[in-house]
C-alpha cells in the first residue's frame, strides 16, 4: 500500500501544480487515462483473490474518486482564473477624455450676459420687464415724450428715418428705449415698476458709438415716488452690478425733454493703466440720465399728474458692459469675431443671479 500512498501524493501534487487546463489534462491522462497509473492499478484487481480485491479495490477506488474530485476542483479554479485574466485583458478604459459637448464650447455674448445681470438685480427689487419694437413711431419716440415738432433735441438723436408709408407716416428706428415708457403707461395703471432693456439706433460710429447699441430704461410711477427713491435705487443697482461694497455717485443737473428736473449721474472711479476701478479714486464717469417724469409725458400717456408722479432713467448697456468687463472698443462687441466671443463670452450655464453671484 505504500506504492498507493506515493502515487496519491504524486498525483495530488501534480494536480496542484498544473498551471492551466492543458497541463491539468496531461495529469488526468497520466492518472486516469486508459494507460494511466490508477487505471493500471484497477486492471490488477482481476488477478487478485477475493479477499485481496476487497481491501485493495476499496483503496484504489477511493484514490480514483479523490483524484477525480481534485481534478474537478482544480479545473474550476483554473477556469475562473482564465476568465478573470481574459476580462482584464479585454476591458475598455471608459475614462478616456470625451469631446466637449456644444454646451461647453458655445459662449454667451457679454451684452446678453449683462442684460441678464441687470434683469436679475431689478427683478430682485420687484421690477417687471417690458419690451417694445425696434421700429417705432415718431409719436412714441419723440412727440409723446415731450419733444415738440421741430425741437432741437430731436436733432441730437441722429435718427434713422424710414421712407413715409402710404398714409404719409414716417417710422424710425427707435433712438432710445424711452418709447417703452410711453407704451407701458398707455397699457398699465399705476403703480408701475418696469425696466425695458433693448436695442436702439443712431447714425454714429466711433470707438464709443455704434449705429446699433443697447439701453435699459427704468420707470417707476406711484403717488409718492421721488428723486430720493431714484438715488437710492441707482446706488443699490451700481453696487450690485459692479460688485463693490460702496460707490460714490454724483448727480448733475441736466436737460431731457421728458423729465423735470433732469439729472445726469456719474460714478466715482480710478483709471490707471487701462483699468477702471469703482468705489475709489478721483475720476468721475457718466453712466446714465434720469429725472422726474415730466407732467406733459404723464398727461400724454393718460396718467393724471395731480394724482401720480414718478421717475425714469436710461442707461447705456454696452457702456457699462465695457466698464465692467474691460472691453476696450465698443465696435468689437458687434464684429461677430469667433475668437473674440471665445475670449470675452460667458459659459451658457453661468446664469447670473444675486444668490449665486452675478458673474460665473
Ligand atoms: N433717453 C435718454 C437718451 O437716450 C436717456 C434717458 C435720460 C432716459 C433720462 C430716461 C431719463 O428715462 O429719465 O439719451
Amino acid at each position: 500500500m505504500s506504492d498507493l500512498a506515493a502515487l496519491r501524493e504524486q498525483t495530488l501534487a501534480a494536480i496542484a501544480a498544473a498551471a492551466d487546463e492543458p497541463a491539468l489534462e496531461v495529469v488526468r491522462v497520466a492518472a486516469l487515462g486508459k494507460k494511466g497509473a490508477i487505471s493500471a492499478l484497477l486492471a490488477t484487481l482481476g488477478k487478485m483473490s477475493p479477499d485481496e480485491r476487497r481491501t485493495a479495490g476499496a483503496a484504489i477506488n477511493a484514490l480514483k474518486d479523490e483524484t477525480t474530485e481534485a481534478l474537478a476542483a482544480r479545473r474550476a479554479l483554473l477556469k475562473a482564473a482564465a476568465l478573470e485574466a481574459r476580462l482584464k485583458a479585454e476591458s475598455l478604459d471608459v475614462t478616456l477624455p470625451v469631446r466637449a459637448a456644444g454646451i461647453e464650447t458655445g459662449r454667451i455674448h457679454p451684452i446678453s450676459q449683462v442684460i441678464d445681470e441687470i434683469t436679475a438685480i431689478f427683478a430682485d427689487l420687484g421690477f417687471a420687464i417690458a419690451e417694445g419694437p425696434d421700429i417705432e413711431s415718431d409719436d412714441y419716440n419723440f412727440t409723446k415724450l415731450n419733444f415738440p415738432p421741430g425741437h432741437p433735441a430731436r436733432e441730437m438723436h441722429d435718427t434713422f428715418f424710414f421712407q413715409p408709408d402710404a398714409s404719409g407716416e414716417r417710422k424710425l428706428l427707435r433712438t432710445h428705449t424711452s418709447p417703452v415708457q410711453v407704451r407701458t403707461m398707455l397699457a398699465q395703471k399705476p403703480p408701475i415698476r418696469v425696466i425695458c432693456p433693448g436695442r436702439t439706433y443712431r447714425t454714429d460710429f466711433d470707438q464709443t458709438h455704434t449705429p446699433m447699441f443697447h439701453q435699459v430704461e427704468g420707470l417707476v410711477i406711484d403717488r409718492e415716488a421721488n428723486l430720493g427713491h431714484l438715488m437710492w435705487l441707482l446706488k443699490e443697482f451700481c453696487k450690485a452690478f459692479f460688485e463693490v461694497k460702496d460707490v460714490n455717485m454724483r448727480f448733475r443737473p441736466s436737460f431731457f425733454p421728458f423729465t423735470s428736473p433732469s439729472v445726469e449721474v456719474d460714478i466715482q472711479c480710478r483709471r490707471s493703466g487701462g483699468e477702471i476701478r469703482f468705489g475709489e479714486g478721483e475720476d468721475w464717469l457718466e453712466i446714465l440720465g434720469c429725472g422726474m417724469v415730466h407732467a406733459n409725458v404723464l398727461r400724454n400717456c393718460g396718467i393724471d399728474p395731480d394724482e401720480y408722479q414718478g421717475f425714469a432713467w436710461g442707461m447705456g448697456i454696452d457702456r457699462i458692459a465695457m466698464l465692467k468687463y474691460g472691453l476696450p472698443d465698443l465696435r468689437d462687441l458687434f464684429d461677430a469675431d469667433l475668437r473674440w466671443i471665445r475670449h470675452y463670452g460667458f459659459r451658457p450655464l453661468d446664469i447670473p443671479s444675486l444668490a449665486a453671484g452675478l458673474t460665473g
